[in-house]
């Protein structure tokens, strides 16, 4: 008897044809698998004369050897091939345009903040913080606003409980300074402020800065003066301050602050109502009540406070008419600036 080796030397067409692994991985299967072709001429061997046998193994061995070659040969071609395809298909370019960097801008309110630090630094102001939950003393009794008083009417306080306020203006740290700290004082305060009030004009959280100096011999005059040096860093010197008779529990006597309106310049224009000026805040010499609070002499020492809004200032200078503007967010708006 002769083995039969036709049907199973057809390997080589059929690992030529293959081109992914599991197509070549059935080729194997076929000839060397369990019951493939070449392993089953070995099943055949025994049925050969035995002096047939070595030369008959010899030819399966071949056949066994051939295949390893030509599938060894394939298998790396088709690795190389996916390799190459991967290259090509992650294949990045670089001349294309990137995806644009937006920059972000500083809040119009921030913008205005800061450049209130930098003008009152400048001119040797310290900057100090207080709480924005803060105790009925600080915010009211101690700035000579007693329980019955009717300027806490004026204020819209929100009430955490108890004594516990949220600050309705940053007033409370002009205490909180003088309880920690002997005159010379001159110190700027800005900061969150709450009360409960929402429309055009007003937000319920809105910015104040609050300035106080103390020292021996300070005047109306010498506020007017930082007054007036503020306004002229802020919107310009050619806009005049006036100030206004006005009243505060703390400050005696106290005014209003006036400026030049920013868009006519004083000449009298619808923003200003035709009067040529526009109220930018409060102002006056520190109660003497205050300075007995908190343990300063009114006979030794005199003082200057003063309290703007900041949103106020930020709305004039960049002539916008509705505070809300700066609350919603809008990108639109925000751009702006
Ligand atoms: N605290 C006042 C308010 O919120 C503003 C103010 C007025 C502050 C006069 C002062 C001042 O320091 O002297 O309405």
């Amino acid at each position: 008897m002769q083995l039969d080796l036709t049907q199973a030397s057809g390997f080589a067409g059929e690992i030529a044809a293959s081109s992914t692994l599991s197509e070549l991985n059935e080729v194997k299967v076929k000839y060397l698998g369990k019951k493939g072709l070449i392993s089953l001429l070995n099943k055949q061997l025994p049925s050969l004369a035995p002096e047939e046998r070595p030369a008959a193994g010899e030819k399966i061995q071949g056949l066994r050897n051939g295949f390893e070659a030509l599938f060894q040969e394939r298998l790396e071609k088709i690795g190389r091939e996916a390799r190459e395809k991967a290259i090509l298909s992650e294949y990045i370019d670089i001349s294309m345009p990137g995806f644009p960097f937006v920059n972000g801008s500083l809040h119009p309110v921030n913008r205005v903040y800061d450049e209130i630090v930098d003008i009152f630094t400048i001119a040797g102001y310290e900057v100090k913080s207080g709480p924005e939950v803060e105790d009925d003393y600080h915010n009211f009794e101690a700035l000579n606003i007693p329980k019955t008083h009717p300027a806490r009417d004026m204020q819209d306080t929100f009430y955490i409980h108890g004594d516990i306020v949220l600050r309705t203006h940053t007033s409370p740290v002009q205490i909180r300074t003088m309880e920690s700290q002997k005159p010379p004082i001159k110190i700027i305060s800005p900061g969150k402020v709450y009360r409960c009030d929402y429309d055009v004009t007003h937000s319920p959280m809105f910015h104040q800065v609050e300035g106080i100096v103390v020292d021996k011999g300070v005047t109306f005059g010498d506020m007017k003066g930082a007054l007036r040096l503020f306004i002229s860093r802020m919107f310009g010197d050619d806009l005049d301050v006036r100030l206004r008779p006005s009243f505060f529990p703390f400050t005696e006597p106290s005014a209003e602050v006036d400026m030049g309106c920013v868009q006519c310049r004083g000449k009298g224009c619808r923003m200003c109502k035709g009067t040529g000026w526009l109220e930018i805040g409060g102002c006056g010499m520190v109660d003497p009540e205050v300075f007995r609070f908190v343990g300063t002499d009114p006979d030794v020492y005199s003082g200057f406070a003063f309290g703007m809004g900041i949103e106020r200032i930020a709305l004039l200078k960049y002539g916008i008419d509705d505070i809300r503007l700066f609350y919603e967010n809008s990108l639109k708006f925000l751009k702006q600036f």
